[in-house]
């Protein structure tokens, strides 16, 4: 059997994974940071990294092209793909949050924009509200600015987005982390290897919640 391939979340949530990969005493390839190479295999030979965009990691990872993938928990529910969710690494913390103005608080909403079409129609649907989702790619803050949208539905980290763009939180839509991830097919063939990953890092997750 040939290394573990594990896609993993270039950006943001990259530094803390790492850290907590290497914590663990899974090898990582030293120049992680700083290669413009996709693919790096560890120093050990076990563990092949594909490096992706976040939105990627879910695709890889239901066609098989990785094992396992570790992604935020907010593209895991936009993306719907078939996999195992295994782990909660407890990293990356935010919440997915229904925002806008405060002078519109009572303001009928008609839409809704996002980068996140989907958890936002379900919100929305769930409830029994009828509104347009309008896609858009980041910088969402904009739209209720610019009579796009009453609302927008997007993450929340510290807060300091929201604040600068004079916005506040309406509601809470889902409390979000970092998730570890696995190819249903390589779960059953490579159920051993798998085991041990999970295990370590389960050693070094506090509270690490197997899923
Ligand atoms: C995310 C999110 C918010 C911001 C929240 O955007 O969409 O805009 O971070 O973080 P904060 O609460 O700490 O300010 P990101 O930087 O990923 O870029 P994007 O606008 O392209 O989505």
């Amino acid at each position: 059997m040939g290394p573990l391939t594990i896609a993993l979340t270039k950006g943001r949530i990259m530094e803390d994974t790492v850290r907590i990969l290497e914590s663990a005493g899974i090898s990582v390839p030293a120049d992680i940071h700083d290669s413009r190479r996709y693919i790096l295999t560890s120093p050990d030979g076990k563990f092949r990294f594909i490096l992706s965009k976040p939105t990627d990691v879910p695709t890889f990872v239901e066609y098989g092209s990785a094992d396992m993938g570790i992604v935020g928990k907010d593209v895991l529910l936009e993306a719907n793909r078939d996999m195992y969710e295994l782990l909660d690494l407890g990293i990356g913390y935010c919440r997915m949050c229904v925002i806008g103005r405060p002078e519109m608080a009572d303001a009928t909403i008609t839409r809704v924009a996002t980068k996140y079409p989907r958890i936002a129609t379900d919100f929305f649907r769930h409830r029994g509200q009828q509104v347009e989702v309008v896609y858009l790619n980041g910088s969402v803050e904009l739209a209720p600015h610019v009579g796009l949208a009453e609302r927008i539905v997007d993450l929340v980290e510290t807060g300091r987005t929201l604040k600068e763009n004079g916005l506040v939180i309406f509601e809470e839509v889902a409390s979000i982390t970092t998730r570890v991830v696995a190819n249903r097919m390589s779960f059953r063939l490579k159920s051993a290897v798998i085991e041990e990953f999970c295990q370590k890092l389960r050693s070094v997750v506090p509270g690490g919640v197997q899923r």
